[in-house]
């Protein structure tokens, strides 16, 4: 694999799961195929679970590990042709290929603006990266999408599904800061690649991108979209349309025990205690969002495997 920056880059999903899988077995398995080669990791975000997950996956492979928080590095420019008389200080040309010196692969993080609906969409960040790095570039969540979350997602799903086809309703819910859409569209484009009874529910005005839900089911009811589910993914998302606004909080949707009835909860954490989802839930057997963080670990494992071995 040359690089991951969507899941489109997997070849064969359901077989990079059961791969996935059976790494988690063995974690230490190939730990000769990282032998000095170094990944670095650059995060011009906060980050918790891939920061520490993908460290801990590129160590199981026995790879070195360089990390820069961008922030306390120069601010660079991306626009092409500009005059650098303001803030910026180094150029993405400059910088992408000194990194790539120091590497053999760059892992980025780096989110939307949230203002700019076409800057986000055309991921300017992550694509000057490819464009310009000489090293394969991993998406640690860019402003569209959230690959390693979405396949920690199906490892999650596939470990823990005990029927052919599972019903997996991915279910909007409030939150007072306006946040991405990416992690929504990863798993939307992943549970699309599985064997799954899948639907989404929000209230009205929060359609994701309309060209990554077309054959979807919507349902703007909760309750009525939940009924009989296997797996409830909840997570907030910002308006798509209204590009970036927070339209209402409206506290009904926040998930309860009593709407997720037998159902697994799932979310990418971190999560807002008794605003997104009830400490019920939370503290109940259903919860499986510290089994999904664990898989962090092995979706971004294999896929520095599959990158390495193709080095
Ligand atoms: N789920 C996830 O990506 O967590 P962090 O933002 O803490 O990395």
């Amino acid at each position: 694999m040359k690089k991951y920056t969507t899941i489109y880059d997997l070849d064969n999903i359901p077989e990079t799961i059961q791969e996935a899988i059976q790494l988690k077995e063995n974690p230490f398995s190939t730990q000769l195929l990282g032998r000095n080669k170094t990944l670095v990791m650059l995060f011009f975000n906060a980050s918790l679970r891939t920061r520490l997950s993908t460290e801990k996956a590129a160590k199981n492979l026995g790879m070195d590990v360089m990390i820069l928080n961008v922030n306390d590095a120069w601010n660079l420019e991306f626009e092409e042709g500009s005059v650098m008389n303001l803030n910026s200080s180094e150029h993405i040309k400059e910088a992408a290929q000194v990194i790539s010196q120091y590497g053999d692969i760059i892992a980025i993080r780096a989110f939307p603006t949230l203002e700019d609906k076409e800057k986000d969409t055309s991921e300017w960040i992550l694509n000057s990266f490819v464009k310009y790095a000489t090293v394969p570039i991993v998406n640690m969540e860019s402003a569209t999408m959230h690959p390693l979350q979405a396949l920690a997602d199906a490892i999650t799903i596939t470990e823990l599904q005990t029927k052919q086809k599972s019903k997996v309703v991915l279910s909007w819910a409030p939150h007072p800061k306006a946040l991405p859409q990416a992690v929504a569209n990863s798993f939307v484009g992943m549970m699309q690649e599985l064997d799954v009874d899948f639907s989404i529910a929000h209230p009205k005005g929060y359609e994701l991108n309309p060209e990554l839900t077309l054959d979807i089911p919507i349902h703007y009811n909760q309750e009525e979209a939940l009924k009989d589910a296997d797996f409830v993914y909840v997570k907030n998302w910002s308006s798509y349309e209204s590009y970036g606004k927070v339209l209402h909080e409206d506290t009904n949707w926040m998930l309860t025990k009593e709407k997720l009835k037998e159902a697994k909860f799932m979310h990418c954490l971190p999560v807002r205690r008794n605003v997104v989802v009830e400490d019920a839930v939370l503290d109940s057997e259903n919860s499986v969002v510290i089994q999904q963080s664990y898989n962090r670990v092995y979706s971004a494992q294999i896929v520095l495997k599959k990158i390495l071995e193709n080095l």
